[in-house]
């Protein structure tokens, strides 16, 4: 809130400060008006602290005593941020349930007063309003927000396995129903102010530069009893009908809580508490269900779970923060231009997540044609969020307005960063390169965005191969969080540096990683997928393969995850695995002849799995086709020359199997340094790859069972399956000092 002008209705008045004793809240009275600012010093943001809500308490009393104040307006101090939660350091810090608990007792308490107060309080919001910030805007009688970019209201606390502990749930179900409830609390989704509006969790939302008058006009005509009744969600005839009866109701949680099994296997306790808040507000009401929170609140911050995800947390805040080089000459380059290179799915999807962070972008192809998609999909994906009101009609055409298009080299010369993305073929990506290098500024990076190739190779007749370094996203870009940054021997840290600057300004999350085949992500992907195929080799049925590594915590088991590679591009890819790092990465002999007969995965609707047409026909053929769930192809098990045994392998041991492959091939990449630390191998799993968030990624998992039990597990398999199991030096070493990835905790 940078603006300082008074209501509009009031009389100018100068501000008059009231000393308070507070470090974190002040209190000045304008015009009948309090303006309680809630400003954390030193920080960048406002996170919630342990004293925030007696402060606030202290603030509230006082303007309740003063006669001049007929109302209150809770404002932010940070020019782009209200509240964003709390902070999580202090929950981290938390031993104890029964401390938790206090805090959410404590939340609970200070902001009944809040609602209670006789003099209403409006909430002038501008910035990201998350967590326990958005619970405190819920609990003032009223919501102002900004209409800018950076405004959002959510409750992500699900994402930590923690649920909202200071009443939020309820009083979003008490404003936009039951449904809204359930969603924002499971997804831990933000919101945009109109979305917000539109649910009836926000009053007005204004232009930045009006949103302190405008929440102090709506608070002065709430007190004098003059402001629109608050706007509730005009709910659906369904809607109403299923929250209104105690059998809708029960339905309506029913089916949540299917869902949502469904999707955490009851890995993440937070969700099942975040329901059962929820349904103890409908059934037995606010006070019931604030003691089920409470309690709830207290058991999950000292979980496992959430320590796990909190870790996750203090990675990627750390990465934010990570340059991703050090040492003379680090700094990052400015980009004002990018370039990219190739108009496929990968380089349209980086040039829309350029264009989207306000940058500008030239995009090339080799023709017409491939421009044309690249655009089309570019256009559609901001279509598709302004239907669904995430972005607003100006943002839309300003940011697809930074996207300019040729089938030549014009543009690029003022590119500060190129970034290619053509087809998957060294030659073609050299070529490329001495392109570029003939027309680019001399300090312009190059970033490749191959899949498989070493960039040192790419760069091996580069003029300049300190500005050569690798970007290489994943698919979908403008959804996948992750980036790795391949730093090839003659990348200059000031290259690195940039990329790492760029793909943070794109909303990634990014890791830089060592040159060499796979990298990081790639590399430890390999041998997951591969011990897969063994499994089913030895006559483990590919759903039941699947359906153990959902149940481990996977979003899709690694038999279907082979089909969204692309098996052509796993057959591709595998022998260069096997070239680099030995026979250890081979895959079963038998895996080969799947490939042949132009089985692709999921884009040639025919892979592990039939998809699209080929399962509708194969379905009409097989009779006993099992629900509608995926249909593995009927001739596969033929073509391995394997008869499928359910049962074959026990659960447990897939899981193993698999996971640990991961794990091992994970440490080994630690230990040759291709990642930077525990930190980043852990990101990298569970943004890229998806490997299980609540188990922390695999080096936390390894902290977590002991890397001693690990190398055994690994040892007795080597024993059964030969070297692909030998186990990774740095896990016996670590194994032999019994000590841990993270030595901290
Ligand atoms: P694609 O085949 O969809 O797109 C490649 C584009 O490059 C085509 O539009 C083609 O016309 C264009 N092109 C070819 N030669 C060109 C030239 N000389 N100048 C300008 N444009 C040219 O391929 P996709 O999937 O977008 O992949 C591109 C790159 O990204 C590859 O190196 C791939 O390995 C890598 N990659 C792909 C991932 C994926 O999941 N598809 C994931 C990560 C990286």
């Amino acid at each position: 809130m940078t603006t300082t002008a008074p209501p509009a209705s009031a009389p100018p008045a100068t501000p008059r400060p009231v000393e308070l004793g507070t470090r974190l809240v002040s209190l000045s009275v304008e015009g009948g008006v309090a303006f309680v600012r809630y400003d954390v010093p030193g920080e960048s943001v406002n996170a919630l602290r342990a004293e925030t809500l007696a402060e606030f308490d202290r603030a509230l009393a006082a303007a309740e005593a003063d006669p001049a104040v007929r109302a209150v307006v809770l404002e932010s101090g940070k020019p782009d941020s209200f509240i964003v939660g709390a902070d999580v350091g202090m929950l981290k810090a938390v031993k104890l349930p029964e401390e938790a608990e206090r805090l959410s007792r404590d939340g609970q308490a200070a902001l009944a007063r809040l609602a209670e107060s006789p003099k209403p309080v409006v909430a002038a919001v501008h910035g990201p309003c998350l967590g326990g910030g958005f619970e405190v805007a819920l609990a003032c009688h009223g919501r102002v927000a900004s209409d800018d970019p950076k405004t959002a209201f959510g409750l992500p606390e699900v994402q930590l396995g923690l649920l909202p502990g200071a009443d939020g749930l309820q009083r979003v179900a008490d404003r936009a129903g039951l449904a809204a409830a359930l969603d924002l609390g499971l997804t831990g989704k933000s919101l945009r102010p109109q979305q917000a509006k539109r649910l009836g969790l926000v009053d007005e939302v204004v232009s930045p530069f009006i949103v302190r008058r405008a929440a102090a006009e709506l608070a002065l005509a709430l007190a004098e009893g003059r402001a629109p009744p608050a706007p509730r969600r005009p709910r659906t005839a369904r809607a109403l009908a299923l929250e209104s009866n105690p059998l809708g109701r029960a339905l309506l949680f029913r089916q949540a809580r299917a869902r949502a099994f469904a999707k955490t296997q009851g890995h993440y306790p937070a969700v099942e508490r975040i329901i059962d808040v929820l349904e103890a507000h409908a059934a037995k009401g606010f006070a019931a269900s604030r003691e089920a929170a409470a309690r709830a609140f207290g058991e999950l911050v000292v979980s496992e779970t959430a320590a796990r995800l909190m870790g996750i947390f203090f990675a990627t805040t750390a990465l934010k923060k990570d340059q991703g080089a050090d040492g003379p000459g680090a700094e990052p380059k400015p980009v004002a231009k990018v370039a990219v290179l190739g108009a496929g799915r990968m380089g349209a999807g980086i040039a829309y997540v350029t264009s989207n962070a306000g940058v500008a972008v030239r995009l090339k192809d080799k023709d017409d044609e491939g421009l044309g998609r690249g655009l089309t999909y570019i256009a559609d994906l901001y279509d598709e969020r302004r239907r669904r009101g995430s972005l607003g009609e100006a943002e839309r055409a300003q940011r697809l307005a930074l996207v300019t298009a040729a089938t030549d080299y014009s543009g690029v010369a003022r590119a500060d960063v190129v970034i290619e993305a053509v087809f998957e073929d060294l030659a073609l990506k050299r070529r490329v390169l001495a392109e570029v290098e003939a027309v680019a500024a001399p300090d312009a990076v190059f970033a490749s965005n191959t899949s498989s190739i070493p960039i040192a190779k790419i760069a091996e007749g580069a003029r300049r191969p300190e500005n050569v370094v690798g970007m290489h996203y994943f698919s979908p870009v403008h959804k996948m969080p992750l980036l790795e940054v391949v730093r090839a021997a003659r990348s200059s840290p000031r290259a690195v540096a940039t990329a790492v600057a760029l793909g943070k300004r794109q909303g990634k999350t990014v890791i830089v990683v060592d040159d060499g085949v796979g990298f990081y992500t790639s590399r430890v992907l390999g041998p997951y997928l591969n011990e897969a195929a063994h499994l089913v080799a030895e006559g483990a049925p590919v759903e039941d393969v699947d359906r153990a590594l959902v149940l481990w915590g996977w979003p899709v088991g690694p038999m279907a995850l082979l089909d969204e590679v692309g098996l052509d591009v796993a057959a591709h890819f595998g022998p260069l695995l096997v070239q680099a790092f030995g026979e250890r990465m081979a895959p079963p002999p038998a895996i080969a002849r799947l490939v042949a007969g132009g089985r692709e995965g999921r884009k040639s609707e025919r892979g592990v799995y039939l998809y699209g047409e080929a399962a509708r026909a194969a379905r009409g053929r097989t009779p006993f086709a099992r629900g509608r769930g995926k249909l593995v192809d009927p001739g596969l098990y033929a073509l391995l020359g394997v008869e499928p045994r359910p049962g074959a392998v026990p659960l447990e041991e897939m899981q193993m199997r698999c996971s640990l492959q991961l794990v091992n091939e994970a440490a080994r990449c630690l230990g040759e340094g291709v990642v930077r630390g525990p930190r980043d191998g852990d990101v990298g799993a569970v943004f890229g790859l998806g490997f299980p968030p609540f188990r922390g990624g695999p080096f936390r998992y390894v902290d977590g069972v002991g890397a001693d039990e690990i190398v055994r597990r690994v040892r007795a398999y080597e024993d059964r399956f030969g070297p692909r199991w030998a186990p990774a030096p740095l896990l016996v070493e670590l194994a032999g000092r019994g000590a841990k990835f993270y030595p901290e905790g």
